[in-house]
């Protein structure tokens, strides 16, 4: 129904503001209030009201942030103050010096320093006016940068329109940060270049910059970067007269700032917060390369000064590399979940900042021709967190003679099946009885954002195949620690400690579970979309491809990997195997802050539906803990057959008590299906 223009521009003005709002709980406070598909509402309410009254779209409209055209080439931007680089160096003698320096130029005895993670992705400039984002720079020569406004506004995390609920932004404010792509999702972007048989990013750094610099606004839209604001270049009147109240300022214009800068005065702090940091560095999403040591006292720093190319105020107390150059001894082919036959290097090993490293990628035949990479060549190789190396490039050694180019082998290395050409990769095609695709399966379905089996990674899953414990997935469940003390490695604790945790895991969120069947394509990302929007695994085998292809986020080629999974009866039979007994899919859960937070479950007698163990793990998705005794504290108590005495004491003392359908009934009201 049409509304009349007031009316209209009003509600504009409150979706505007509603979806700010979401989307800064979202993107930087990580603490959504809404579930997708109200924010969804929003946006398509907003829509429709601007495609009733199109002069009412507004450039900081939520709408808007991809709408820029193509460009021919980028527009050069001078920045509002220069963008400096820092003074690096790896060695504790260095920082120890560079503070000394510091102290002994401001004659003070106390030093405050802000330390923060150095980030390895591409500097950037966004420049706010009146609150609004008007252009976004590359960090060019320092200078002048290249304009990269339109794609600036694609990412999510970046506000269109300052927040101005404590102090107002300032009226011109230019400001610096780092544009990063998270290492989970630079892996999934590389497994679709290398699908489409494009080259893949050496590492998120390149990724970002690279994902930036795209003529096309469309494609960095579809680019999932992220941004962490360290800086304010410019502010017009503003004051602030510390880096710990820049942090504090940006985070309060709903700008995103990490979360792991501190304030320390001492040079041993500083050596101790590198340490730890350099200790967590696999454990991060994303890249950092080092610490970044500032003066916290703004005023100070015109004290220090600068050289042309860093300030003296400023310190990159660096990482040991992970790049590292060593030799391919050998290039052997391995056969992946999916059947593609992948090259790996041998290497002679090399510590990669912190872990010695013999392996690496080579992706696939097409990259190595393209790298040019043979037996016995020396490369460069880099690891970003805790994924395989790759194989960077080729070193070259004039007047080496070298080995000769490498080739696929004809037959699978694994199951001797004829191996086929698929665009760049070379498939084996037996898909259900190759040993090799077994265990890699295998090894996803236990991996961490998939059932997150601890103990079975790839030597177990391997083990597993090979002696025949394991022949279809279903199998894994049947394991007793009988099976397992036989085989090598294990002793009579690990065996049972492994099958406990394969039956801890049995019961999994519909998106894990989805993650963990290894669908080709379908990566943590695409998961959580299509459980979302399914909420069901019965809804999803039941969908069509081309309901597959209206999902936002899923592609033709996705839908068609999708629907060929379901539509397969062999997969049919292992979905069917696994959900009788074996597997219980948490569906329909919202995830985040629900119905059952916070409260206290106790279980008494047998249940007949599921396991203990499953329940347990149902609460405990819902945000509610079980304990083992009953007292006034307890919300509920749920008694199945033949129950103990917690039955007569939750009676005693007056607590709720639930037979077991009435605690199926309870997980349908919180949105689960059991
Ligand atoms: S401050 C004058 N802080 O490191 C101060 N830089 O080699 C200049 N970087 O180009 C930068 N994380 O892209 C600063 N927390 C952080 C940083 C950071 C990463 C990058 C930045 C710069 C490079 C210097």
């Amino acid at each position: 129904m049409a509304m009349n223009r007031n009316k209209a521009e009003s509600r504009i003005h409150e979706l505007h503001a509603a979806l700010r709002h979401h989307d800064y709980l979202y993107y930087v406070k990580d603490q959504p209030e809404i579930s997708d598909s109200e924010y969804d509402g929003l946006f398509q309410e907003l829509r429709e009201l601007e495609d009733q009254f199109p002069d009412l779209v507004t450039p900081d409209s939520p709408t808007q942030r991809v709408g820029g055209v193509p460009l021919d080439d980028f527009t050069k931007i001078r920045h509002a103050a220069p963008m400096l680089s820092l003074d690096s160096d790896q060695a504790e003698d260095a920082l120890r010096r560079f503070d000394e320096r510091v102290r002994r130029t401001l004659g003070a005895s106390r030093v405050d320093y802000v330390v923060e993670p150095k980030l390895d992705g591409a500097s950037v400039e966004l420049v706010y006016e009146n609150g609004i984002l008007t252009r976004a720079s590359t960090r060019g020569d320092g200078t002048v940068g290249e304009g990269i406004t339109d794609n600036v506004r694609t990412i999510a995390a970046i506000p269109l329109r300052l927040r101005s609920v404590g102090a107002k932004p300032p009226a011109f404010l230019a400001i610096r940060g780092e544009v990063i792509m998270r290492i989970a999702a630079f892996e999934e972007l590389n497994e679709m270049l290398l699908v489409e048989g494009k080259s893949p990013f050496a590492n998120p750094r390149n990724a970002a910059a690279g994902s930036l610099r795209q003529l096309d606004p469309q494609v960095t839209a579809a680019r999932p970067l992220d941004i962490y604001l360290y800086d304010v270049l410019a502010g017009e009147g503003t004051s602030l007269q510390t880096q710990w109240d820049v942090l504090g300022a940006l985070a309060s214009w709903g700008l995103r700032v990490n979360d792991l800068p501190r304030r320390i005065s001492s040079v041993d702090d500083i050596v101790d917060y590198h340490m730890d940091l350099q200790a967590r560095r696999d454990d991060l999403e994303y890249e950092i390369d080092g610490v970044v040591v500032k003066l916290d006292d703004i005023a100070a720093r015109e004290v220090l000064g600068a050289t042309s190319h860093h300030p003296r105020w400023a310190f990159a107390f660096k990482f040991p590399p992970r790049k590292e150059i060593t030799r391919v001894l050998k290039i052997v082919p391995s056969v992946g979940r999916t059947g593609v036959v992948t090259p790996g290097a041998l290497l002679r090993p090399v510590e990669l900042g912190g872990v010695t490293v013999s392996r690496a990628n080579l992706h696939n035949r097409e990259e190595v021709a393209r790298k040019d990479i043979r037996e016995g060549d020396l490369v460069r190789v880099q690891r970003a967190g805790d994924v395989i190396p790759q194989v960077l490039e080729r070193v070259a050694e004039p007047g080496r003679r070298r080995g000769h180019p490498f080739r696929m082998p004809s037959h699978c290395p694994s199951c001797g099946s004829e191996l086929v050409e698929r665009g760049p990769f070379t498939v084996c095609p037996n898909s259900y009885q190759c040993p090799a695709q077994l265990a890699a399966r295998l090894e996803h379905f236990a991996s961490r954002d998939a059932l997150d089996i601890e103990g079975l990674g790839e030597e177990t899953a391997k083990l597993l195949v090979n002696q025949g414990l394991v022949r279809r997935l279903p199998d894994l469940f049947e394991l007793e620690p009988g099976d397992l003390v036989r085989l090598e490695g294990f002793a009579t604790k690990s065996a049972s400690n492994l099958v406990a945790a394969i039956e801890h895991s049995s019961a999994v969120d519909l998106h894990r579970f989805l993650y963990g069947l290894g669908i080709p394509e379908v990566g943590v990302t695409v998961a959580k979309t299509l459980a979302t929007h399914f909420r069901s695994l019965e809804a999803l085998r039941r969908s069509s491809g081309a309901e597959l292809e209206s999902i936002d986020g899923v592609g033709p080629k996705m839908a068609e990997q999708i629907e060929s999974f379901f539509s397969d009866a062999r997969n049919d039979s292992i979905l069917d195997d696994l959900l009788a007994g074996k597997i219980m899919v948490v569906e329909g859960a919202g995830g985040e802050g629900t119905a059952l937070q916070g409260l206290k479950f106790v279980f008494t007698g047998a249940l007949q539906r599921m396991t203990r163990r499953q329940a347990k793990e149902l609460v405990e998705s819902l945000g509610a803990s079980v304990v083992s005794s009953v007292s006034r504290e307890t919300d509920y108590v749920v008694v199945g057959t033949d129950p103990g005495s917690k039955y007569d004491k939750a009676i005693a003392v007056g607590v709720t008590t639930l037979s077991e359908d009435g605690f199926i009934d309870l997980l349908h009201d919180s949105g689960v299906e059991v």
